[in-house]
């Protein structure tokens, strides 16, 4: 069975908890695409070279969780050619014998636009903040202007910006718990795999 759960949205919106939750609810592999940026922004050095030989181990340093790692990350995500390098294999993980969860950005408009699901999970920033704030601490305020930083760059890049496909079901979870969330998630998968 091939069958392709797309699920995009901005920083700290949940894709990652929901991602999980539902690739394990139906025996799918999980794959966190902005795991990718942010190894290749890790790395250092040409954004391009690091993503054209962006390889296993660099997806395992310790440091890929942290604040500067996701700006570095939405950074070299602007770039055309870093996004052309990962692409094959965004594809490749998608479409494999076996059922997938992509999370990200572009999913469901650019890496696999033929996805069976499409989900746009979301939050206002505020509450997405806040939920990062919770797991990094510091500063909120400074959490917050990293969100909305990272926002503005992610949806206002030229290359695969960040937005909902057209045939994406959105899921807002600022006034959601996380079961909640990831009881819909699951719910509007289970309906699409039943009317197959
Ligand atoms: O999901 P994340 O916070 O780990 O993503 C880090 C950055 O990587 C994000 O700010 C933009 C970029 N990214 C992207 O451009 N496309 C993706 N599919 C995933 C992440």
């Amino acid at each position: 069975m091939i069958f392709t759960v797309a699920i995009d949205g901005p920083a700290a919106a949940g894709k990652g908890t929901i991602s999980r939750a539902v690739a394990a609810r139906f025996g799918f592999r999980h794959l966190d695409t902005g795991l990718l940026y942010r190894a290749v922004g890790a790395k250092g050095g040409d954004p391009v070279a690091a993503a054209v030989g962006l390889a296993p181990a660099d997806l395992e340093r310790g440091d890929l969780r942290t604040l500067e790692a996701g700006q570095a990350a939405s950074k070299v995500a602007a770039i055309p050619e870093v996004r052309a390098a990962l692409v094959a294999f965004q594809r490749r993980f998608a479409r494999a014998e076996g059922g997938a969860v992509l999370d990200g950005r572009d999913i469901g408009t650019v890496i696999c636009p033929e996805a069976e699901v499409k989900l746009y999970v979301t939050a206002s920033a505020e509450v997405r903040a806040h939920r990062r704030w919770l797991e990094v601490g510091g500063d909120l305020s400074v959490v917050l202007a990293e969100v909305r930083e990272r926002d503005a760059r992610d949806m206002g890049r030229a290359d695969a910006p960040l937005k909902a496909a057209a045939d994406a079901v959105v899921l807002d979870t600022s006034e959601m718990s996380v079961e909640e969330a990831v009881e819909r998630a699951i719910a509007v998968v289970q309906a699409r795999m039943e009317g197959r």
